[in-house]
């Protein structure tokens, strides 16, 4: 059996991290980059999200792959190299690879030890398949190594993780993902636009586990800059902006207090919020617009019955 191999690609560097953590975190108001949930503790609670009632994105990713697989995999050649973007548990991927015969695996992902594991895993099941790790951090800028070569390429961007981005620098990403693409084609998971109380319901659910993801990112800063963040003066605050169609997470301070890490300090107010998410809900036909917009054609959708979330394949 092969065992996956991992690439790191360190884009920053710990003191260019640090600098801007150090930076948001004394902004006013405070904020602290989504990409900072995702150590292995919170790569698990993000799975254990997927998996809550309350979380209808990935169980709808994967009902409209499930029902359409076999059109998308028409549009495709096979022995194509699909190369998964944030890819996590790689559960995703794992369903697609066989119907679309793909001829190698790339899995991108900002937590590479969770990504090994992953991948470790997903190698069990395709003894044959050649799969490559590659741990990076590609919120500012996607850098793919050149182990990858040349086959025609997928990028595979499910779960609405463009929804982090603000819909212009949606625009930005989905330009590099073009030109990553090598001329190949991009399938892309977008959550649509729907009820409120089923979008605040998604990101603040009864049993806790969202707020436990979104309170780990202080354990997780903890470690990074050596702060001193008591989790439990915290609460998880979740709620829909209309105005900006999305949903945005917060850390609210349950009393005044003081945090302190080597070399400085930060005074929050009794509910003052630390702003931890964006996730931004798209109209269809808007996204379909962005997709144009970054030089993309041919493309075709797919949602489900309720419309509540759109799968896009587009070419470069
Ligand atoms: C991984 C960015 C798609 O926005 O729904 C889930 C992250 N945050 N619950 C999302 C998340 C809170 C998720 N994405």
């Amino acid at each position: 059996m092969r065992s996956p191999r991992l690439i790191e690609i360190d884009q920053q560097g710990p003191a260019g991290r640090h600098a801007d953590l150090l930076r948001d975190l004394t902004a006013s108001p405070a904020l602290v980059s989504p990409k900072y949930f995702y150590d292995a503790l919170g790569s698990s609670l993000f799975a254990a999200i997927t998996r809550l009632p309350e979380y209808y994105p990935t169980r709808t990713e994967a009902a409209i792959f499930a029902r359409h697989v076999d059109e998308i995999a028409t549009q495709l050649p096979t022995g194509l190299t699909l190369i998964d973007i944030g890819a996590g548990d790689c559960e995703k991927a794992a369903r697609l690879l066989a119907p679309f015969a793909v001829g190698s695996y790339v899995a991108v992902d900002i937590s590479v030890d969770f990504l090994g594991d992953s991948l470790t895993r997903l190698q069990l099941q395709h003894p044959d398949l050649p799969m490559l790790g590659v741990g990076t951090d590609f919120s500012q800028r996607l850098r793919l190594p050149l182990e990858i070569g040349d086959g025609q390429r997928l990028l595979f961007y499910p779960g609405s993780s463009i929804g982090n981005f603000t819909p212009a620098q949606a625009l930005d990403f989905l330009h590099q993902l073009r030109q990553a693409t090598q001329g190949g084609g991009l399938l892309i998971g977008v959550d649509l636009l729907k009820p409120v109380a089923v979008l605040e319901a998604a990101y603040d659910d009864p049993l806790g586990v969202t707020a436990a993801f979104n309170r780990n990112l202080l354990r997780h800063l903890n470690q990074l800059i050596g702060s001193d963040f008591v989790l439990a003066d915290w609460q998880h605050v979740a709620f829909f902006d209309r105005a900006q169609s999305r949903i945005e997470m917060h850390l609210e301070a349950r009393r005044s207090l003081k945090v302190l890490w080597p070399g400085g300090e930060r005074a929050f107010a009794t509910g003052e919020r630390i702003h931890t998410e964006n996730s931004y809900k798209w109209r269809a036909e808007d996204f379909a617009a962005l997709l144009s917009a970054a030089g993309f054609s041919r493309i075709r959708r797919w949602t489900d019955e309720r419309a509540w979330f759109a799968v896009f394949l587009a070419q470069a």
